[in-house]
């Protein structure tokens, strides 16, 4: 695949050496576009030995070639790492003045950025427009993380990880309509077309909702989740052709409508997390792929009391002695039969992205997911409402995927990273596109 890597003026630039580095490592023909301002960090020599190819960064450069079009209407993707405050500006306004500009003009290749900077550059009133205007053309922004800037400031501006970066350039590729944020990608929207039997005959197992266990027979310990998130994915699987199976424990109600008018979802209904397991592990050694949606109670009362439990018996306080459940991803992750891809969620009440993506690796080494989609979760944020954001990581660890939306838009980027892990399974070394997620998929299933 033909990559044109820009490179604007920021400290960060030496880190986009190991971007370089990584995707040719990858096989892919990497064609470094550094601006003016990068040369003075980082040297053409430098970027040119990294490349393999030679770099150029004016318009004037060979102009019988016509470079100034020609790198962008051959390139398969383009990653801009670091941007600078001005290169958003500049990509956002389509401003042309330098071979880059001129390149991502001239390019219908899917665009990532990798912001970097100071924290106030980057809350700036300006730069949160840039940033959102190319967001809305479905641009793929990774980061930037939060952590030690130049000259001693903390917070948000850092650039991303280098393999962060080249995992979601590489995703976008694979995944083109909807990681990170494109409006694209709703079910039954106009890309789905593409999509559609991409799961053919496949069958999903997804557990949806969330656990419910009993004090006595009408009280129970719960927790808030609708199973709209894990609904949608089952309802975008079956779109695409799956065989769906839903486990679901205590829908909300209009969810529960929804998976019960499509005639190619069976749902089977369970309570506790107990229930959720037998269900499951019933279930599951047939699947080809089993998801992990649902909000699974971590302990339950340790004796269920057989009639309504009153004041009169238990006074002014009462202790409920809880004792663990069993982890049933964890389970399903151990048993699972060679072949199966398993899905997990984790919901994180992380204070950033880059708190979310060290708990959410932390909870990957504990399951061992073939996929895991972290999710951030609060007081408003992630149960109840309609819109969410996810990164998606792997057996790794490694960000495979990201997108924010409705919950129908994020399902399809989990379905489209669901589906590539399915299809470099089927093809051990084969596809173009990313041979190494292809062998890494193959290590993560021995
Ligand atoms: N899960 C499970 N069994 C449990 C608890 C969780 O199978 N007893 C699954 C969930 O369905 C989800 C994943 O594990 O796919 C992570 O769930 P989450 O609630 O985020 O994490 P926990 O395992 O409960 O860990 P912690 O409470 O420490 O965050």
């Amino acid at each position: 695949m033909s990559v044109v890597v820009g490179v604007s003026g920021g400290i960060a630039a030496y880190k986009a050496v190991a971007v370089v580095r990584g995707l040719v490592r990858r096989g892919h023909d990497v064609h470094v576009i550094p601006t003016e301002a990068a040369l003075r960090f980082v040297g053409a020599p430098t970027w040119e030995a990294t490349s393999r190819n030679s770099v150029h960064t004016s318009v004037f450069d060979d102009v019988a070639e016509v470079r100034h079009v020609a790198l962008g209407q051959r390139a398969d993707l383009i990653v801009v790492a670091p941007a600078t405050a001005h290169t958003l500006a500049k990509i956002a306004h389509g401003l042309s003045d330098d071979l880059l500009g001129t390149t991502i003009l001239a390019s219908t290749a899917p665009l990532v950025v990798a912001p970097a900077m100071h924290t106030e550059m980057w809350r700036n009133p300006a730069t949160v427009a840039n940033v959102e205007l190319l967001r809305s053309r479905g641009v793929t922004v990774v980061g930037p993380d939060d952590g030690q800037l130049t000259g001693g400031d903390v917070g948000p501006g850092r650039l991303s990880e280098p393999d962060d970066i080249v995992a979601v350039a590489l995703a976008r590729v694979a995944e083109p309509a909807t990681v990170s944020g494109s409006p694209a990608g709703v079910p039954g929207g106009p890309d789905q077309e593409a999509r559609v039997g991409d799961l053919q005959g496949l069958r999903l197992v997804v557990s949806v909702g969330g656990t419910r266990e009993p004090l006595d027979p009408v009280r129970f310990i719960g927790n808030r989740s609708s199973g709209h998130q894990g609904a949608s994915l089952a309802l975008g699987a079956a779109r695409r052709g799956a065989r769906v199976t839903v486990v679901a424990a205590a829908l909300d109600g209009a969810v529960r409508q929804t998976l019960d008018s499509d005639a190619r979802i069976e749902v089977v209904d369970v309570s506790t997390a107990l229930d959720l397991e037998t269900a499951m592990a019933e279930r599951a050694p047939e699947a080809d792929v089993v998801v992990m949606a649902a909000a699974v109670a971590d302990y339950r009362p340790a004796t269920v009391a057989d009639g309504k439990i009153r004041k009169d018996d238990s006074g002014d306080e009462m202790t409920v002695r809880l004792v663990r459940t069993p982890d049933v991803l964890a389970g399903l992750v151990a048993r699972r039969p060679a072949g199966q891809v398993v899905v997990g969620f984790a919901a994180e009440t992380a204070g950033d992205r880059a708190e979310l993506l060290s708990l959410g690796r932390a909870k990957q080494r504990r399951k061992g997911a073939d996929l895991l989609v972290l999710n951030s979760v609060g007081w408003t944020t992630g149960f109840g409402s309609d819109d969410t954001a996810v990164v998606v990581i792997d057996v790794h660890g490694d960000v495979v995927s990201e997108a924010e939306g409705s919950k129908a838009a994020v399902s399809e980027t989990v379905l489209d990273a669901l589906a590539f892990r399915l299809a470099a399974r089927r093809e051990p070394g084969g596809g173009s596109s990313a041979p190494t997620l292809t062998d890494e998929s193959t290590e993560a299933g021995a």
